[in-house]
């Protein structure tokens, strides 16, 4: 059923995609409630100038009961997008803010009987682990995640599961087999086969959105962790070369906030794909030595990245989302990445000095094995 009220309870609505789903929400007619807990980690100066003074802004964590029960009530559509994502160190904390409080959330609406009419969770394209790809011979098959050991060889090409010869990436449609090979997307799986296993039981309306790398205005400046695109921003505007893993050959699907948020304007108000996990995404490839050039070029700098012969267990190597079934509601990205480097960058100018984070958090995330080197 079409969702005709307009109550809505925005997770994680002080953060990248959250903010932009709120501001969104409130220039259809919404009443916007945010539950967002400051992560530091992502707000390292606290509530962030952009929350939009017309949501009723609660700050308090998705982990704690009484928090969730009390900022649920009364709310027509939850946007649940808090979650604790990225390459933290972190195993339990992914568990327990994502899987947990999502497991939580469902079971507060269920139990106390709220007039829930729908929720909209944020997945990830994380759940495909290596996507769809061909292989020459093979034709459409789908990959396994490359092991360690390949990598750690120097070896970074994506292998066909069936002869091993090299295959090419082709965009991934939502029925691919999910994944789940690092501890974020495995709780992002949970997150996506919770909410929708639930709304099968309950017959609430859900929708789970596999948003693709997201970046945009918002994109918090401060996590050396997460965010290819600011982490990049931040070292280029240092002075410093961007660092790439592997070489620099990875694709990714970068996708400007505004257009995720528009898709979860659209589902939370349409019908047609509920009960559905969704692609979002610009269905394009960049990659990450491309995106390092562009961003490079809008600033007016010579810096090369680096490529220093190290490589992340568990990443990906090429994913593209097939965006055809949110195209079936109108979805339709609309920022190109120039336009949305540029517009990342004009933001960024207004936010002071910007500092590097990244090189100091680099040696934790050695010591962790959560970025190795290449045997040479
Ligand atoms: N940005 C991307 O590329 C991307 C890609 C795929 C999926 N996602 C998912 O989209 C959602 C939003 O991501 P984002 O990019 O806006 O990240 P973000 O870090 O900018 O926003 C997340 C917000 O959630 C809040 N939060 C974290 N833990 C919380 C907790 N325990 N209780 C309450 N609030 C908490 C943070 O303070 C932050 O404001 C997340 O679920 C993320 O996993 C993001
Ligand atoms: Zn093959």
């Amino acid at each position: 059923m079409a969702v005709h009220q307009k109550r809505a309870l925005v997770t994680g609505g002080a953060g990248l995609i959250g903010s932009h789903i709120v501001d969104l929400l409130l220039s259809e007619g919404w009443t916007v409630r945010i539950l967002d807990n400051l992560e530091p980690n992502t707000h390292k100066f606290g509530k962030p100038e952009w929350v939009n003074p017309r949501a009723e802004f609660r700050q308090g964590n998705v982990q704690d009961y009484a928090t969730m029960e009390s900022a649920l009530q009364d709310i027509d559509v939850v946007w649940h997008e808090a979650a604790y994502g990225g390459y933290m160190p972190e195993m339990a904390k992914y568990v327990l803010v994502n899987s947990f409080g999502t497991a939580q959330m469902l079971e507060i609406i269920r139990d106390k009987n709220l007039p829930v009419k729908k929720v909209v969770v944020a997945s990830s394209q994380a759940v495909y682990s290596e996507g769809a790809a061909l292989c020459p011979e093979h034709g459409h098959v789908v990959p396994l995640l490359r092991p360690a050991e390949q990598l750690r060889a120097g070896d970074f090409a994506v292998h066909c599961p069936i002869c091993a010869k090299p295959t090419t990436s082709i965009p991934t449609p939502e029925s691919t087999p999910g994944g789940g090979e690092t501890v974020y997307a495995l709780t992002k799986v949970d997150q996506e086969k919770l909410v929708l296993l639930w709304g099968k039981q309950t017959g609430i309306p859900t929708v789970a959105l596999r948003y693709s790398c997201t970046y945009g205005p918002r994109q918090s400046l401060f996590n050396p962790y997460t965010g290819v695109i600011a982490i990049f921003c931040t070292r280029l505007l240092n002075g410093l070369q961007p660092v790439m893993y592997e070489d620099g050959g990875q694709t990714r699907d970068l996708c400007f906030v505004e257009d995720i948020a528009r898709a979860n304007l659209l589902v939370g108000t349409m019908d047609t794909l509920d009960g559905l996990a969704v692609n979002v995404g610009s269905g394009r490839a960049t990659s990450v030595r491309d995106l390092a050039g562009i961003i490079a070029d809008k600033l007016g700098v010579k810096i090369e990245p680096l490529a220093r012969g190290e490589f992340r267990p568990g990443e990906i190597r090429s994913l593209i989302s097939d965006i055809s079934r949110a195209r079936t509601i109108g979805y339709e990205p609309s920022v190109t990445i120039e336009q949305g480097i540029e517009r990342y960058l004009a933001w960024i100018a207004t936010q002071g000095t910007v500092e590097d984070y990244f090189s100091a958090a680099e040696a934790g995330l050695k010591a962790k094995g959560i970025v190795q080197a290449v045997k040479g």
